[in-house]
């Protein structure tokens, strides 16, 4: 495809996007495909020959389209939202591009420079520690997931306690409503031992089960080597104790990570700061702009509040990357922040979103999903045949039907047969319960008015 070429086809693709933004409201959100149909309408092997690009356009029309599932409705409540934004998909244009690969300094200097500074603006925008910053001890990297954030810095916690105890006998601690990245990041980095925490009735980490946790472990000859706390987590958005857990880290040489990787965004406005008091005591953070700051995934914000541990932990120097590696404190060679060696440059694209929408559109945004969660909270709040199973500090609505499971069962089975609403369903102690997370960027007042009138007319008197 000549220089030419690419421009004719590029923009019929960006046409395409720009019209599936216009009309993704018009499909029903779960496509109608059974497993195994998409597969069936490819052929069996690559072409040999080239085939003209209006084909292969037919082909995303009849093939791909059908099988989309349509994350970028306004009506989508399931899961967390995958927010993508126009400047955050042009800023991924250019990074395909340019083809950078930014794994040292030298490869691509304004791939980890643009990097840094990005890391450096979320700070002041998070409100998180001044220390972090890449001018000072610590730093921050893009990773691609925050399953992978919170996988390294397990590896780091496990290699610093491992000059204290055999990795047999690490133990790692979380709550039982953490998210399974860290049950998952923790087998993957070797530990045997990982203790789920039991919570309160807002469902955040009890300090004193902690403590006893970590008695036990250690009246058995345990060593504890890790403590994950989450800011948000995945069921309700329970916020864990930060400030009291790290007392209890530091009081046992553990290494603590703060998982916020949905409610981090939050951050952005002042007035949601208090649920992450006690930050600058941690040694590592993550949050996924992929998730609310409207900018596509992969983009997740990794943190730590003393970079030599993660280097050392991650860092191999072979012969061909020797001469070029950063000999300067001023620049990082980012290779030694993850596993991968290769990166791609995907800092342009929160470059793109910061600069085209600002700040303050951002906080407009989630303060706007707050409100619509906490004014849905509110209507399940005053219905007798519903019951609200947890604080919404966030944009997260979590509640069931008081007739019990089935009954819940079938309520969001009837909002996701509308096809313009999608919700997904979880447990709590053994109790089903229905998540309306409000978070698509284009969500607005009229969209969650449609969700409550089926929730309304599904959940039929008691
Ligand atoms: C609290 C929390 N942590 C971690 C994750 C995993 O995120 P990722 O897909 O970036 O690995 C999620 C996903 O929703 C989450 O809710």
């Amino acid at each position: 495809m000549s220089p030419e070429e690419f421009r004719i086809h590029g923009h019929a693709v960006v046409d395409r996007i720009a019209a599936y933004m216009e009309q993704v409201e018009s499909y029903p959100i779960m496509p109608a495909v059974e497993p195994g149909d998409i597969r069936r309408k490819l052929p069996a092997a690559a072409p040999e020959a080239p085939e003209p690009f209006d084909a292969i356009l037919r082909d995303v029309d009849e093939i791909v389209m059908p099988g989309v599932t349509h994350w970028q409705s306004p009506g989508w409540f399931a899961f967390f939202p995958a927010n993508v934004s126009p400047p955050a998909i042009l800023g991924d244009l250019l990074s395909s591009g340019l083809g950078q690969q930014g794994m040292l300094w030298s490869t691509s200097p304004a791939c980890t420079e643009i990097e840094m500074v990005m890391m450096d603006w979320l700070i002041d925008l998070l409100g998180l520690p001044e220390g972090w910053k890449t001018t000072g001890p610590g730093g921050g990297v893009i990773q691609m997931s925050a399953s992978d954030s919170t996988h390294i810095a397990l590896v780091v916690a496990r290699r610093l306690a491992a000059r204290r105890a055999p990795v047999g006998e690490l133990v790692v601690y979380t709550s039982n409503q953490a998210h399974s990245s860290i049950e998952k990041g923790a087998a993957i980095a070797g530990y045997e031992h990982i203790r789920l925490v039991g919570v309160d009735g807002a469902f955040a980490m009890r300090p004193d089960a902690l403590a006893a946790a970590i008695e036990r472990d250690l009246a058995n000859g345990l060593t504890p080597a890790a403590v994950c706390t989450s800011v948000g987590t995945t069921g309700t958005t329970a916020v864990d104790p930060i400030r009291m857990i790290s007392g209890i880290a530091a009081a046992h040489g553990m290494w603590h990570h703060v998982d916020a990787a949905y409610a981090g965004t939050a951050m952005i406005c002042p007035e949601f700061r208090h649920h992450q008091d006690g930050l600058e005591l941690v040694d590592s953070y993550v949050v996924n702009p992929h998730k609310w700051m409207l900018t596509n995934f992969d983009f997740s914000a990794f943190y730590v509040a003393d970079r030599r541990p993660l280097v050392d932990a991650l860092s191999i120097l072979p012969p061909y990357l020797r001469e070029q590696a950063a000999a300067s404190e001023q620049v990082f060679d980012y290779r030694d922040w993850h596993v991968s060696m290769g990166r791609r440059f995907r800092s342009l694209k929160l470059w793109f979103v910061l600069r085209s929408y600002g700040a303050e559109a951002i906080r407009a945004l989630v303060r706007n999903h707050v409100r619509l969660a906490r004014e849905l909270a509110d209507r399940i709040r005053g219905d007798d045949r519903l019951e609200l199973l947890a604080p919404v500090p966030f944009a997260l609505v979590a509640f069931r039907h008081v007739a019990g499971e089935d009954a819940t069962d079938r309520l969001a089975a009837a909002i996701n047969a509308t096809g313009h609403s999608y919700v997904t369903s979880s447990e709590l102690d053994g109790t089903r319960f229905i998540r309306v997370s409000v978070g698509q960027t284009n969500t607005a007042a009229a969209h969650v008015e449609r969700l409550w009138s089926t929730i309304d007319a599904a959940a039929k008197p008691t």
